[in-house]
């Protein structure tokens, strides 16, 4: 692929038009996947790693219902997790990493998996991470996205929508408090800098109007 993505034969700019739509169709499962690994491997990593591996694990247990996607012509360039309803977008379970990864290395994995555990509460929509792809960010596809999140979770009847920034990503940040989002609580952890390379998590909210 050139600089631009192919619809119809004729390559689009990154500022090309995106549209958002809820769910994904099978043929969207690896780049979701890919687009995925690529945000969060670093905190992934300890759980899934080699990355292969990890995306392939992904691929197969992603729930389409439980995202926002962004297309540019017919190309998946951006994502929003969220969990509903006791269902998220990525949700791997103990018997899948037993299965993928045997039994020496899976307590370890298990171990890290349950440092990202987080529970929804029942007024809530919580988010399960925002991606747009690396050379189309910047053209207003995470802001449309997470339009669609408030929306989305006000038909839902939720009163508030929230989602974690790591003290590494000031211009993620940015972004959702541009978007409304104010701080609830920032937790440190100093012991996972090394680990995953950031040591404090912000918890942040936004009211459904
Ligand atoms: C955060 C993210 C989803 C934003 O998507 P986006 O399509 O670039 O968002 P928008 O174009 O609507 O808004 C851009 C804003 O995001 C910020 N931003 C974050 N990362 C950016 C990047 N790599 N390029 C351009 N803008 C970026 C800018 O500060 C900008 O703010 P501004 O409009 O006030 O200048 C995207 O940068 C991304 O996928 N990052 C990697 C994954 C990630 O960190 N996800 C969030 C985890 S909490």
């Amino acid at each position: 692929m050139g600089d631009g993505l192919q619809a119809g034969g004729v390559a689009l700019p990154p500022d090309a038009e995106a549209h958002v739509e809820l769910g994904f169709g099978p043929e969207h499962r690896r780049a979701a996947a890919e687009l995925y690994w690529d945000a969060f491997g670093v905190k992934l990593e300890h759980i899934l790693a080699p990355r292969a591996r990890g995306i392939n694990i992904i691929e197969r247990t992603l729930a389409p219902d439980r995202a926002l996607v962004a297309l540019q012509g017919d190309e998946l360039v951006g994502l929003a997790g969220f969990s509903l309803d006791g269902r998220a977008l990525v949700e791997i379970t103990v018997r899948d990493i037993i299965r993928e990864y045997g039994l020496l290395s899976s307590p370890r994995r298990l171990a890290w998996a349950t440092l990202l555990d987080r529970n929804p509460r029942p007024h809530e929509l919580l988010m399960d991470g925002i991606v747009v792809r690396a050379d189309r960010r910047g053209h207003g596809i995470g802001s449309q996205l997470l339009d669609r999140v408030f929306e989305l979770a006000d038909e839902h009847g939720k009163r508030v929508v929230r989602l974690d920034v790591v003290d590494t990503n000031p211009a993620a940040r940015r972004l959702y408090e541009r978007m409304g989002f104010v701080e609830m609580k920032t937790e440190q952890v100093p012991f996972l800098r090394k680990a995953m390379g950031f040591a404090a998590a912000t918890s942040m909210e936004r009211t459904v109007p």
